[in-house]
């Protein structure tokens, strides 16, 4: 919502742009300013025309300008409203954003299965980077890095169902659900550091083997942050 006095500055900017537009000669000591200003200290500079005769909304976020280019040609952030922007960092180039995401889950029922199997999912929903290979059921790491890892199992009705998380085949959590009486899901998550190349997977174990489909099991995971160099 605009506020009545947001509205007087508005229509105040908007008359001294419409001003200076039709009247150029009598801001020709203000350009002048302005030319020394460019050369001189750093400034912000706000112009606003509009065109055509409705009301048309503006809004203006405002903030700090960008800070000095560091020496490998980084800009700075901008600053908090008001504040001035942060000075870029020298000599660095900024790192590149990763995308690293996955979303998989079970269409169809599985188990039961009389030794430990790994788990295979049959619908893939997300898969940004192509992380996640749906032939052998596991997400491979693709930078050095922290990533977490979310699992939720439903059991089949009357039947228990449990998986591992497996990091390279060694168990970081379980998850384990029994719909006996009631219909029963858990969830467990992760946040590992892994390298580029270790594989996250779920393994579905014989003891309690009735996973439940209609997407009921799904498993995601993504980049959280890369390692430092
Ligand atoms: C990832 O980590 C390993 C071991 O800590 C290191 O040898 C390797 O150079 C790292 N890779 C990258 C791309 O940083």
């Amino acid at each position: 919502m605009m506020v009545k006095s947001d509205i007087c500055i508005l229509i105040l900017v908007l008359l001294t742009v419409v001003e200076s537009k039709r009247y150029p000669r009598r801001n020709r000591n203000k350009e002048k300013d302005e030319a020394q200003r460019d050369e001189g200290e750093p400034h912000c500079e706000l112009e606003v025309a509009c065109r055509g005769e409705k009301n048309i909304p503006i809004t203006l976020p405002i903030r700090g300008a960008k800070g000095p280019q560091g020496k490998n040609g980084q800009k700075g952030e901008a600053g908090e409203p008001g504040s001035p922007g942060i000075p870029g960092r020298e000599g660095r180039s900024a790192p590149p954003v990763l995308r690293v995401a996955f979303f998989v889950g079970l269409q169809k029922n599985q188990g039961p299965v009389t030794e430990n199997t790994d788990l295979v999912f049959d619908r893939v929903i997300t898969n940004v980077g192509k992380v996640f290979n749906q032939d052998t059921g596991r997400f491979t790491a693709t930078h050095n890095g922290t990533y977490q890892f979310n699992v939720v199992v439903a059991a089949q009705g009357r039947q228990r169902a449990a998986v591992n998380l497996v990091r390279n085949g060694e168990m970081v959590a379980t998850i384990w659900a029994e719909s006996i009486p009631y219909w029963a899901s858990a969830s467990n998550s992760a946040i590992l550091e892994l390298k580029g190349g270790d594989q996250v997977w779920l393994v579905l174990l014989s003891r309690a083997p009735y996973i439940h489909g209609y997407m009921y099991s799904t498993f995601s995971g993504h980049l959280l942050f890369p390692a430092k160099e």
